[in-house]
């Protein structure tokens, strides 16, 4: 498989530094090939610019090349499309970031601003005319995960936990953005409790982030609902007789 393995931290020292190196020995011993977007590394802009901006709205509005800012739209910055051909090279793409304020940094979300625009990440449509997303659409096909850290304790992210549930918490980052542009989305690894590990926790973690990484191409993904399945009107609204009386996030997995 090609992998291609986005990393949000700024020091490549850190536990997370320290775990996505052995993640990727991991998967290069086993003959994977693997791109990284080291975001810090590569000083991402992670800020839409104008151009980003006219470019993408002059897509979405099919404005014709007229002004200045138009003409400005025709050429999509080189970092961005760079960024574009290696998830469109990639079988699978892996998050990996330490939870910064129950999200992912600011440069990583800023990666995805500026690199699933119009026609790649959103906005695609069917020969009918539908939009495809959820399930559908230009990255189709490819397998994704999250990889986190996160200072609480695991405790905190249970079905009734003072942060939500991990699903909860990631279900802008897993459904929003991975399954929403078309991949098939693995559950996460997370890594809790991550300022206070012990050398005997640090190894902990590091085995079963190899063990994961290793199933990146066989294991059961999430079982999201597709948009398109039948199992959402036509507002996209969960049909009445499914989870009846169910709220909630996790009414939109199959269980
Ligand atoms: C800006 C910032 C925000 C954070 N927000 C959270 C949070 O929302 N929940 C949490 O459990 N830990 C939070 N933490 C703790 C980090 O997740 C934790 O320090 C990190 O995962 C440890 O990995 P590292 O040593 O590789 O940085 C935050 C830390 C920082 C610096």
């Amino acid at each position: 498989m090609n992998i291609l393995w986005v990393f949000a931290h700024p020091e490549p020292r850190s536990l997370n530094g320290t775990l996505r190196d052995a993640a990727l020995t991991e998967l290069r011993a086993h003959g994977h090939t693997v791109e990284q977007s080291d975001l810090y590394a590569m000083q991402w802009n992670p800020v839409v610019t104008p151009q980003d901006y006219a470019h993408d709205r002059a897509r979405r509005f099919r404005v014709a090349a007229a002004s200045s800012a138009a003409l400005a739209a025709g050429t999509q910055a080189p970092d961005i499309a760079a960024e574009q051909q290696k998830l469109l090279r990639a079988d699978a793409v892996v998050l990996h970031f330490p939870l910064w304020w129950y999200s992912m940094p600011a440069i990583m979300k800023g990666w995805v601003d500026r690199v699933f625009v119009e026609g790649f990440g959103y906005g695609i449509r069917a020969a009918d005319g539908s939009t495809r997303r959820y399930g559908d659409g230009v990255l189709g096909g490819k397998r994704a995960m999250v990889v986190l850290s996160m200072g609480g304790s695991e405790h905190t992210v249970s079905p009734r936990g003072i942060s939500g549930s991990l699903d909860e918490l990631l279900y802008p980052i897993q459904h929003g953005i991975l399954f929403y542009t078309g991949m098939s989305v693995l559950p996460p690894v997370l890594v809790a409790s991550a300022d206070r590990m012990t050398e005997i926790d640090y190894a902990a973690a590091e085995s079963e982030l190899r063990q994961r990484v290793k199933g990146l191409p066989t294991d059961e993904p999430i079982p999201y609902r597709s948009q398109n399945g039948g199992d959402y009107d036509r507002r996209f609204v969960l049909r009445e007789n499914i989870e009846a009386n169910e709220i909630g996030v996790r009414i939109h997995t199959e269980r």
